[in-house]
This record gives structure tokens, sequence and C-alpha cells, in this order.
């Protein structure tokens, strides 16, 4: 690839620009003149873009699985990948933003359509477990390019490409502009910035056995359990808490039960220093404190 932003403004010919959430074909194109795969995989293949890209390249063995007929119905969380390829791409649904079947093909919901997943975290534990398939299918030294894209919903952003296991050594992250806005870009009110860019991670297979991940882990941690936390922090914790002023004594008794104060039998002094010296607090009443206005 040329850059690690790529921009194609228009879609192109290949596939099928009627089938919602197909990517354009110059996209895949530029993968295989670059990779110049013998075996080309693809996974995800919709309305047959890759497929027409290939066929244009002079490809008569790669192989495209999808869930919808076009493709033989092929489950790729519980059938064979038939083939041990040099270079798969993957175009994942979006979550659940476009349902597949019995909306874009079909009159029924079909078991196995990730598209109809609606719990995010299942979503996406289904998208590992194919994921993971794909990587153990791949020859040694092969490549796995998963064009994904976030997602907000509800003001809440969510990020597939970070939620999502990197299975495989990373050998690139492009970036790519998105030109056609769906139904992804609609589910934003208000101050939000639209979502206009999409995730082309490549990952590569180096190892035969070996199975390099890269996994992330959601967890909560309490500020009062940290020892990097400052005075500063914990104080403008409390007031927050608090509704916008603490006391003296309610700011000893929350900080008290704070790692840092556990380690400073001074702790109180500290406090009152704090609010003496920094600038973000003010002292409302006497003994009473809030934030500064600025
Ligand atoms: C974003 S679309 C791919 C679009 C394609 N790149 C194109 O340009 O037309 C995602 C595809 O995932 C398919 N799909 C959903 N769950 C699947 C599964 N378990 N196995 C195989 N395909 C599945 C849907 O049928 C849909 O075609």
């Amino acid at each position: 690839m040329k850059s690690s932003i790529v921009s194609y403004p228009k879609r192109g010919s290949f596939g099928n620009n009627q089938y919602q959430g197909n990517c354009t074909g110059k996209l895949i194109e530029d993968l295989l003149k670059e990779f110049k795969p013998k075996r080309f995989l693809e996974c995800f293949a919709g309305g047959g873009t890759g497929f027409d890209v290939a066929r244009s390249l002079g490809y008569r063995n790669s192989v495209h699985l999808d869930l919808n007929d076009r493709f033989g119905g092929f489950n790729l969380l519980t059938d064979e990948i038939p083939i041990g390829a040099d270079f798969c791409f993957s175009h994942p649904p979006y979550w659940d933003i476009i349902k597949y079947s019995n909306n874009v093909w079909g009159n029924t919901v079909v078991d196995g359509d990730i598209s109809h997943i609606s719990n995010y975290d299942d979503f996406i534990k289904n998208l590992d477990k194919i994921n993971a398939k794909i990587y153990a299918s791949l020859k040694n030294g092969g490549k796995h390019a998963i064009l994904v894209g976030d997602v907000r919903r509800n003001g809440k952003y969510y990020s597939i490409q970070k939620d999502m296991c990197w299975i495989g050594e990373p050998y690139d992250h492009i970036i790519k502009v998105q030109h056609n806005m769906n139904s992804n870009n609609k589910n934003y009110k208000g101050s939000f910035t639209p979502i206009h860019h999409e995730h082309l991670i490549i990952l590569k297979k180096n190892q035969v056995w070996n199975i390099p991940l890269r996994i992330t882990k959601f967890i909560t941690c309490d500020l009062l359990n940290s020892l990097q936390v400052t005075w500063r922090d914990l104080i403008q914790a409390v007031i927050q808490e608090l509704g916008g002023t603490a006391t003296l004594k309610e700011l000893y008794q929350k900080i008290e039960n704070s790692a840092k104060a556990k380690k400073n039998t001074h702790f109180k002094e500290k406090i009152r220093q704090t609010l003496q010296i920094h600038t973000d607090f003010m002292n409302v009443e006497r003994g009473r404190w809030s934030l500064s206005e600025v």
C-alpha cells in the first residue's frame, strides 16, 4: 500500500453496490496487487466484490465464503475453511448495524449470522472465533486483512478493531476513509464526531504452531486504590462525588480509605496543604471547599 491512509471516493463497479455494507473492490485490488497471493481466500464475501476483483485479476482458484446463498450458505462459525490460503481478506458485519439474513438477503434469520448478535461482547467473542479459524487455516507466512468499522450507539463508542483479538503478528494498520455513509453514521445525535473512517488490520502468520494473541481486557479500577493518583486528584474526586463542595471532615473521611493515605500518617496535613497551594480549589466558607470556577 502506498500510504497508511487510503481513500477511494468512487467504489468502482466490482460487486453489487446495492448490497448494504458492501466495500470498494479497489481496496481488495490494491491488496492483491501488493501481496500477489497464490491462494486467495475471502471471508464474508457478501455481494461478490472480492469475487469480481479476483476474477478480473485472473484468479481462477480463489475461494469466497458467505452465509448467503450466493456463496453456498457457508457458516464461518461452524463450517470448515476449505483451503490453506496465503492471503485472506475479510469484511465482517459492523456488529448489528446492518442485519443480513432476513433483511439484505433471505426471509428468515439464519443460525450463525453474526449480524444478529445484539450483545456487543457476544458479537466480539464470535468474531474472535471466526478470526481464530481463519488464522489457523492460513499457510505459514500468510496474511489476514480485516476491514472493520467503529460504531457509535446511544452516545457510546464501540471500537471493534480495539476490542477484537489481534491474532498473528501486526503487519499493517491502515485507515480507510469512508465515503458512502450508511446507517452506521445515522446512529448519533448531537455533538458527536461522525465516523468517517474504517480500519484495515493486517495480521501475519509467522509461526507454524505458536499463536500470538493481543487481547483487550476491560476492567474498572478504583481511583482510591491507586498509588499513582495525586492528593489533588483525590480531593477533586471527593468534591465532585459530593456534588460540588466538601468539608475538611468529609475530605479526611473519604481520603482516609485511599491507598495513598494508608501510606502517609500525615495525610490530613497533606490534604490541607494541597487545598492551600492549588488554584484548582476555592475556600467557599470556613472549613468548606469547592472547585475553582475556571
Ligand atoms: C459487511 S458484509 C460483507 C460485504 C462484502 N465485502 C461486499 O463488498 O459485498 C458482511 C457479510 O457477513 C455475512 N455473514 C454474517 N455472519 C456470517 C457467518 N457466520 N458466516 C459467513 N458469513 C457471515 C453476511 O451475510 C454479510 O454478507
